[in-house]
């Protein structure tokens, strides 16, 4: 009996590889660049002691753990999940159009809450007027907005999947 399924037409369009390795990529990226901060950051005392002891030096900490978590490990799970659904039910992504959406605003959300956790925990450690507080919480306001990003960038992403799952199995 022959039990070769035969891939269904679109599974492995050119645009969805591209965009299933671009999330590859940036895992990738975020890696060296994550893991390169954790090194530095725990490898020079003067660092580690500003993020472990300066006023809001610990929103320093915060950016290595997110672009870690958002950055490194998202994008893994991302990447495999784009490339294993379509094969487990035989069928091509439901919108193309919602992959590229994902990609876009989970990188731009994921950039702009490390630059902004960044930004308050140097401006928070060093800057000690005043104002301060008040623009560490503008900053951290910041986060907030481009995390809403990262949040809708997964629903949509989860939505795409679910959607393409939804009719059922491998319909061979
Ligand atoms: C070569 C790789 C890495 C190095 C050298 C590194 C190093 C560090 C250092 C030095 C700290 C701060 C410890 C302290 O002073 O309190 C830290 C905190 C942290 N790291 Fe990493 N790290 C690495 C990879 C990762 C990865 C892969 C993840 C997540 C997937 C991660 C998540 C975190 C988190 C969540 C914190 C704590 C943040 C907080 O307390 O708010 N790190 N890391
Ligand atoms: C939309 C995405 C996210 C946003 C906007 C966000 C925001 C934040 C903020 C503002 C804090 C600081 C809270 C505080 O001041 O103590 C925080 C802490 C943290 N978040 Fe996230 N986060 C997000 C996603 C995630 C994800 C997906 C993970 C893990 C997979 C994660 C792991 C952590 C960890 C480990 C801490 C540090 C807890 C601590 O050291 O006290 N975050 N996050």
């Amino acid at each position: 009996m022959n039990t070769t399924v035969t891939p269904a037409a679109g599974i492995n369009h050119p645009e969805y590889t591209r965009y299933t390795l671009l999330f590859v990529y940036a895992c990738i990226t975020y890696a060296i660049i994550g893991f390169s901060w954790g090194a530095i950051m725990g490898g020079f005392p003067l660092l580690r002691m500003y993020v472990d002891t300066a006023p809001h030096g610990r929103l320093i900490l915060l950016a290595h753990g997110h672009i870690n978590l958002l950055g490194w490990v998202e994008m893994a799970i991302f990447g495999a999940i784009y490339y294993f659904i379509p094969r487990l039910v035989n069928r091509p992504i439901y919108s193309m159009k919602l992959v590229k959406i994902h990609f876009w605003m989970h990188n731009v959300g994921l950039v702009g809450m490390v630059l902004l956790f960044t930004t308050a925990g140097v401006i928070g450690g060093y800057d000690p007027g005043p104002e301060v507080e008040a623009t560490v919480n503008r900053l951290m306001a910041g986060v907030g907005l481009f995390g809403t990003m990262v949040l809708l960038a997964n629903i949509i992403w989860g939505y795409n999947i679910f959607k393409t799952g939804k009719s059922g199995t491998n319909p061979q």
